[in-house]
């Protein structure tokens, strides 16, 4: 299929029922949909998910299935992600997608920072990367540690000779006291990387590019914005010059040196505003 009628066809809305719904966290529900475009997704692509009668809201595609099957885990913030939360297997809902770029899949020493709902984008990348890799450090941040998610999935998925997880709490309820760029100094003062991947609160992966120049090591981070098109046209995902919806997420160390004013400080706001991140 050529590019742009695969655009057109990411671009459609189908509707699909919700197959399963499993918790994650007191605030995260994994909910899994059977859509074949979207099933074809790379690591870092987010979908748009429609709530009938309530709003559309993007979404990294935790999980991808050859069955058509497609995950994504929900953190409750607002009005739409309350009225998914509140539906039951069965019920319908709207996708379009998938859209954006993917993470490049490198291989050596990787190291991946993550916070938050960051950590989806990252564990999917993570299942791919893992045979590539002879080196897989996660630091994963969140505030309390019922908070930390994934925990128990990396630990039992992935090979322990291989892998290293770092948890860091803000409550210091679970693993170091701080937030999830309090080890990495000191980790990147020790160790050597080949590639840093991230994605989370915007304002910590700042702090990881700034390290990752400090010591030299390609990064790509997962940006979010306000999205309401997810095809380039509103203008309201705007960074710099690039649209996050169809020239990211996923950016660049050399892109991000372009967006340096912007990055970890200013976004837009529904109203086209700039704000502080
Ligand atoms: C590329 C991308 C991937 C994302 N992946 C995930 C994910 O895997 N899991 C997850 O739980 N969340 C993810 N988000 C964030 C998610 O889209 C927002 O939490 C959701 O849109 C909030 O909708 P709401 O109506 O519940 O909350 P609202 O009441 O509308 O807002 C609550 C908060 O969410 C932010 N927000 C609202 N609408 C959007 C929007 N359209 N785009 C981005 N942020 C918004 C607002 O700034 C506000 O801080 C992602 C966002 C982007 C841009
Ligand atoms: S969401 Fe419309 S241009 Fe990106």
């Amino acid at each position: 299929m050529k590019l742009s009628a695969y655009r057109i066809t990411a671009n459609k809305v189908r509707t699909t029922r919700i197959l399963s719904i499993k918790t994650e966290s007191p605030t995260v529900k994994i909910f899994t949909l059977k859509d074949k475009q979207c099933a074809k997704a790379e690591p870092g692509q987010f979908l748009m998910l429609w709530i009938p009668r309530i709003d559309e809201v993007p979404l990294s595609v935790l999980d991808v299935r050859e069955n058509g099957m497609v995950s994504v885990a929900v953190k409750k913030v607002g009005e739409a992600t309350s009225a998914l939360h509140d539906k039951r297997v069965g019920e319908i809902v709207g996708v379009r997608g998938p859209f954006g770029n993917s993470f490049a899949l490198k291989e050596g020493r990787i190291l991946m920072v993550s916070g938050g709902t960051g950590t989806v984008p990252i564990l999917f990348l993570a299942k791919q990367l893992v045979s590539k890799t002879s080196r897989l450090v996660f630091v994963i941040g969140a505030k309390t540690r019922d908070e930390l998610l994934f925990m128990n999935e990396m630990k039992t998925r992935f090979d322990k000779e291989k892998t290293r997880i770092i948890a860091a709490t803000e409550d210091g309820s679970y693993g170091v006291k701080g937030l999830a760029t309090t080890p990495l100094k000191s980790l990147l003062a020790k160790e050597k990387f080949n590639m840093i991947y991230t994605c989370g609160p915007e304002q910590m992966m700042r702090e990881v590019f700034d390290l990752a120049e400090k010591y030299e090591v390609p990064l790509e981070a997962s940006l979010e914005r306000l999205m309401r098109c997810a095809i380039g046209l509103c203008g309201s995902c705007v960074v710099g010059k690039y649209r996050v919806c169809r020239d990211g997420p996923v950016f660049t160390s050399q892109q991000l040196r372009e967006v340096k004013q912007e990055f970890g400080h200013f976004k837009r706001d529904f109203d086209g505003k700039r704000i502080r991140v």
